[in-house]
């Protein structure tokens, strides 16, 4: 057969192509998926590039040790990611933490490379440094990869939605929080007891802590704040409060109200009185939403992004926000960009913080309570409680009380907010503590998605 009768040979090779050196730095569950999928799609990425991907080396610790689920030559392996960066046109760091990642990624930008990272807590930690690292050198800094796993989200928002207003982010971006709520609504049990059953799934790390309080998800909402709002917003500024406290009843009461309990990562533009930003509200913390809104029919361990802008109106980006493969994906899709910009000699969107707005404080901040009171039930009751919530000025949307048992003059009353400050209705919840009519305030938690 000749080559006319047989079109595999007619078809085009990538062997002739230009060749971009890739280094990667890591080689976890997400490195290893990154060096498989670099070299099992080798072909297809050069013809997706217009050059081949070439990894020049792997930085570990351990570099003596087998790997055989990686399908490398093992001579690429190195201890020396110092040295490894140098050489690099691209560098892909995977190693996570603050440091040594910040410093190869800057000796690799020093040294004329392009950066693609999934590194969440040095971006929030850290982000101008490395923007302003990767504009002095020229080259990209992406990390699609930082905020929601295999989500794209970081490039809608860079780069889609860049001509809109985003008024407000609300993102489920933590799988193993998302996953431990979603299992307390379906089976009633209570904080502790999931959690074990999400270690024991392996949904849970060994020690939960950066999911359970709520600071890998705070890490999350500064980067996307950021990019929302043109302003540069650190995890230092990120209002944070975990679901360690979120409780069955809890559940039980967002259940009560049609809702669900979700830990919420939400970056909101503050206007003044006359409409114009005057601020930006970035916080993490569990809220209830109603189950007729898209972010409560997110389960198990997915993650997704709920944006709503001035002009496109409300988007939702959903998928896996965590693991191997689907990390890799959003790692590869940003190699792929970085490795066009350097063929065609330029770069991506840089650091874009010219609105420059203050992030307002967890008080100013505007939401809705949910408030549950065990209250006797007697004349006057009601109304001493009504006049807590205008004392501070804060309107009440519903009330409903029901009668705890015949005859024991003692009820239960759930109150809804409509939206006031955080402190007004923090104010509120202290007020009615000392109330001598109210024998507890049961549960509060704030109320979003409306
Ligand atoms: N631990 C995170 C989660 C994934 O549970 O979603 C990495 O950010």
């Amino acid at each position: 057969m000749t080559s006319e009768e047989n079109p595999a040979e007619m078809a085009p090779t990538t062997a002739d192509l230009p060749v971009l050196k890739v280094a990667l730095l890591g080689c976890g569950v997400v490195g290893s998926s990154v060096a498989r999928m670099l070299v099992d799609n080798a072909d297809d990425l050069a013809s997706r590039v217009g050059a081949r991907l070439e990894l020049i080396g792997i930085a570990v610790r351990r570099p003596d040790r087998p790997r055989p689920d990686v399908p490398v030559d093992p001579s690429l392996f190195t201890a020396d990611a110092d040295t490894l960066v140098r050489g690099a046109d691209i560098v892909i760091e995977v190693i996570g933490g603050i440091d040594p990642a910040r410093e190869l990624i800057l000796t690799a930008m020093q040294h004329g490379a392009s950066v693609v990272t999934a590194n969440k807590a040095l971006l929030a930690e850290d982000g101008p440094t490395l923007y302003a690292a990767a504009g002095e050198h020229g080259v990209d800094l992406y990390y699609e990869a930082a905020v929601a796993g295999a989500i794209p989200i970081v490039r809608p928002m860079r780069e889609s939605l860049v001509g809109d207003d985003v008024q407000r982010v609300l993102g489920i971006v933590n799988g193993t929080t998302n996953f431990v709520l979603d299992k307390m609504d379906s089976t009633g049990a209570g904080f502790a007891e999931t959690v074990e059953q999400a270690q024991s799934l392996g949904y849970a790390e060994a020690d939960p802590t950066a999911d359970v309080e709520g600071f890998d998800a705070a890490a999350k909402a500064a980067i996307l704040a950021s990019l929302a709002f043109h302003t540069r917003v650190s995890i230092d500024d990120v209002h944070r409060e975990g679901i360690t406290e979120v409780t069955a009843a809890d559940i039980q009461a967002a259940r009560d109200m049609d809702a669900v309990v979700k830990l919420l990562a939400i970056c909101e533009l503050v206007r003044d009185e006359s409409g114009a930003p005057s601020g930006v509200s970035v916080r993490v913390h569990p809220a209830m939403i109603a189950r007729s809104h898209p972010l409560a029919s997110v389960r198990d361990a997915y993650n997704a992004v709920f944006v709503e802008a001035a002009a496109a109106g409300e988007l939702m980006f959903y998928g896996k926000g965590a693991g191997g493969d689907p990390t890799s994906s959003a790692v590869l899709g940003d190699v792929v960009a970085v490795a066009r910009h350097r063929l065609a000699g330029g770069h991506g969107p840089t650091e874009s913080a010219y609105a420059d707005l203050p992030v307002v404080d967890m008080g100013q901040a505007t939401t809705r309570y949910h408030i549950s009171l065990a209250v006797a039930d007697r004349p006057g009751v009601l109304a001493q409680v009504a006049s807590a919530f205008a004392e501070h000025g804060v309107s009440i949307e519903t009330v409903r009380q029901r009668v705890l048992g015949e005859g024991d003059e003692r009820a239960s009353l759930v109150i809804v907010t409509h939206r006031a400050p955080d402190s007004a209705l923090a104010a509120t919840v202290d007020a009615l503590t000392g109330l001598d009519t109210v024998d507890a305030v049961v549960s509060w938690m704030r109320v979003e998605g409306a």
